[in-house]
């Protein structure tokens, strides 16, 4: 039976894994679940939120699936989640972002992937408060890893059939870190002839995602850029309770919702798990369960486009709990 580490999270985290676990489990799905606890309660008693051994038991058992974790804002720890993916090496953010049958937003045909820079940027958290009234935010990109996230887009361009990558930077004013991003970019481009390269600025594509989704493809972004654009780009398809994602490294991989901890409806069985069973569903395609993870997605995509059950983040009044009652009932 395959082992796979299970972050819990905190926040929502730990409603939406029991509501993926049970789901996975009425699916009659065979896995050991490695359970590993990260987070403020965590730091509380370890000294630390994120444990060694939940980094062990990732690199041991290579594949995980984790929901949100808190991270204060302005003050205290590391993020865990920016900590865990540095420490993995996970470079590739992919966050898959397709309109779902059954939800109505004001965006038809939107078909986008956009392919996240994972390790560096104003995200490596690298600042320096200079005194009281200035402090400083280092931007870092290398040539390294924005090459490797050029490859990681170009190659899943061409795996997914996918026309056009777009290389999304702000290299006008960030002359010398985004603009060798998007060196980077353009080199890689060089060597995939049949896939057409385009540059954007960040602020434009913004501006025409709104207006004209449909016209995006593949989009390679550095860290921060990148996360920014695929919250946006979940408001397109319905939100971020649908809206997956997956850490990638060169020999581990972080399955884990777009979406933070929603601290404002934590305990509330309000919380929609859809985001993280998609998650579980691609991580089960990637560890070759697809017969499985097929059924589970079936069932999925009937509830939603039925639309008699849905969380309240999709319009509907229905709890976490009747929602996924609704999806083990159609497997
Ligand atoms: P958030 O994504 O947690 O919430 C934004 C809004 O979306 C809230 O109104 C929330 O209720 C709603 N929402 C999010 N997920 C939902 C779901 N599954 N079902 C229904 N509604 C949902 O973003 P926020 O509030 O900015 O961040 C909260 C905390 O989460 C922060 O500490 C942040 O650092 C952390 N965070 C963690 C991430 C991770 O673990 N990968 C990613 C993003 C944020």
């Amino acid at each position: 039976m395959k082992t796979v580490t299970l972050i819990p999270g905190d926040g929502i985290g730990p409603e939406i894994t029991e509501a993926v676990q049970s789901i996975l489990k009425a699916a009659d799905v065979q896995i050991n679940w490695d359970i590993q606890t990260a987070g403020a309660d965590v730091a509380q008693i370890e000294g630390t939120p994120l444990p060694n051994r939940v980094i062990e038991s990732i690199k041991k058992n290579k594949v995980a699936l984790k929901a949100p974790v808190t991270t204060p804002i302005g003050k205290g720890f590391r993020s865990v989640n920016v900590a865990l993916r540095k420490e993995l090496d996970l470079y590739a953010n992919i966050r898959p972002c397709k309109n779902i049958k059954g939800i109505e937003t004001p965006f038809k045909d939107v078909d986008i992937i956009v392919v996240r820079e994972n390790t560096e940027d104003l995200y490596a958290g690298e600042e320096e408060k200079v005194n009281d009234d200035c402090a400083k935010s280092i931007k870092t990109i290398t040539r390294k890893a924005s090459t490797r996230i050029a490859q990681y887009a170009f190659e899943l361009a061409v795996k997914e059939n996918r026309k056009t990558v777009w290389a999304v930077t702000k290299a006008n004013i960030c002359k010398l870190s985004d603009g060798l991003f998007l060196e980077c970019c353009k080199e890689v481009s060089e060597q995939y002839p049949s896939i057409e390269y385009k540059e954007i600025l960040v602020d434009n594509l913004c501006m025409q995602l709104v207006q004209n989704p449909q016209k995006f493809d593949v989009l390679v972004l550095p860290n921060l850029y990148g996360d920014i654009v695929s919250d946006l780009t979940a408001g397109l398809i319905g939100g971020l309770g649908i809206a997956q994602g997956a850490n990638i490294g060169i020999d581990c991989a972080v399955f884990e919702p777009v979406h933070g901890s929603a601290p404002d409806i934590k305990g509330q069985n309000k919380a929609n798990p859809t985001a993280l069973l998609l998650c579980a569903i691609n991580m089960l395609k990637y560890i070759n369960e697809n017969e499985k993870a097929n059924k589970i997605e079936k069932a999925l995509f009937k509830v939603i486009e039925e639309g008699d059950v849905k969380t309240a983040d999709l319009g509907g009044s229905s709890t976490t709990s009747e929602f996924t009652s609704e999806i083990i009932k159609n497997l």
